[in-house]
């Protein structure tokens, strides 16, 4: 049976840089509390009304295969991860494909949805179908705007200091080659925590946190909209939110269980890591994951103090920055490790 490696890996973000001091202008925020935090000094913001979730996924996506020495019609399956897509459906896997210019070879287009563990996810996806010779050159893209989406108030603060735009994608191939490639994934989730980092509406659940009464539902018509009251927007119900120490918690015991339990199935430890790509949540929680796994300052990569937090992008893209300033060589073991809202956590152990 082939492994899957990848052929060709790329990334962009938008030229909008915003610092921690431009959003002190907007909200009662500091630089020092942010860094302090996070560790994030700056992050990316889309041009409005130009950039959406699928043109910087697609333009992410062209580096990809370019580098993979392919073009776009060569591309056989495609695999979207993503919380912010153009649209609530269709996902942005199918606008991916039109930008790409590649929509009339009909290719079948994934969207999964599972956050920041988004893009592993949707690796171990790609990875089964190239074992199982259904596909020969998959394109994953993990791609995220938040700037369009989240609280810039007072109220949301803890929450859109965090998060910023951009997008990665990778082409993943099958080879004979025993000593490369991808060795295992592991995916796991935990619903019972779907609301503690979560964007609540517009959703299909007819209300919960703060009951019917907060949304504004018509009983009396049982064809009103469900989706989208004026309440939500009266009541500020349309944003993410974020139980903080909660999520920073979780994130800091299932991290390292998900890393070991890639390694130890495959007879590594940590110290057999040549580079460890955690989804870039927070500085803090990565740092936490590095000690508790002993890893030196070189077997980790941190790029959260640029990009903020990019949810299903951060891996793809961390990996390529990695990759494009030498970090990754052939026949490196390379460890991606994600959580996020669900909660969703996963890992990847690759042999590069
Ligand atoms: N700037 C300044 N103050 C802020 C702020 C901001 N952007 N956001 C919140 N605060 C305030 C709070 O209102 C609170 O004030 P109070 O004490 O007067 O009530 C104070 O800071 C402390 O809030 P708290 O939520 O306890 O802060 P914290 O130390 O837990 O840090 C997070 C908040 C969000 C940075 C932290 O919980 C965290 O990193 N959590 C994990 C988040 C994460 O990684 N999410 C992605 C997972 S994929």
């Amino acid at each position: 049976m082939p492994k899957s490696i990848v052929a060709g890996i790329g990334f962009y973000v938008p030229k909008n840089v915003v610092t921690n001091h431009d959003l002190e202008e907007r909200i009662d925020t500091s630089d020092e509390w942010i860094q302090e935090r996070t560790g994030i000094q700056e992050r990316r913001f889309i041009t409005r009304f130009e950039e959406t979730t699928g043109t910087i996924g697609a333009k992410a996506a062209r580096v990809a295969i370019e580098r993979a020495g392919l073009e776009p019609k060569d591309i056989d399956f495609l695999i979207c991860a993503t919380l912010s897509s153009d649209y609530f459906f269709p996902g942005s896997g199918v606008i991916i494909q039109r930008e790409l210019g590649i929509n009339k070879l009909g290719i079948g287009c994934l969207d999964v949805r599972n956050q920041c563990s988004g893009f592993v996810y949707a690796l171990s996806i790609a990875d089964q179908y190239i074992r199982s010779g259904m596909y020969k050159n998959i394109l994953v893209v993990g791609a995220e705007v938040h700037s369009t989406g989240v609280d810039f108030t007072n109220r949301g603060r803890d929450v859109c200091v965090i998060f910023g735009d951009g997008a990665g994608a990778v082409v993943l191939q099958p080879t004979e080659d025993p000593h490369r490639g991808i060795l295992g994934t592991k995916l796991h989730a935990d619903g019972e925590f779907a609301e503690k980092l979560a964007m609540i509406n517009p959703g299909s659940h007819s209300g919960v946190h703060i009951g019917e009464e907060g949304y504004g539902f018509d009983h009396d018509d049982p064809l009103s909209h469900l989706y989208l009251t004026q309440a939500m927007y009266d009541n500020d119900l349309i944003y993410p939110t974020m139980e903080g120490q909660f999520v920073f918690r979780m994130a800091v015991m299932k991290f390292p269980e998900v890393i070991k339990e890639v390694l130890d199935e495959h007879g590594y430890t940590s110290q057999d890591i040549d580079l460890l790509v955690p989804h870039q949540a927070n500085l803090r929680i990565s740092q936490f994951v590095q000690k508790r796994m002993k890893l030196r300052d070189d077997q980790v990569i941190n790029n959260i103090h640029k990009y903020g937090n990019t949810t299903a992008a951060s891996i793809p893209i961390a990996l390529c920055e990695a990759w494009e300033d030498g970090r990754v060589q052939e026949g490196d073991l390379i460890c991606l490790a994600a959580f996020g809202s669900g909660f969703t956590w996963a890992s990847a152990l690759m042999r590069w």
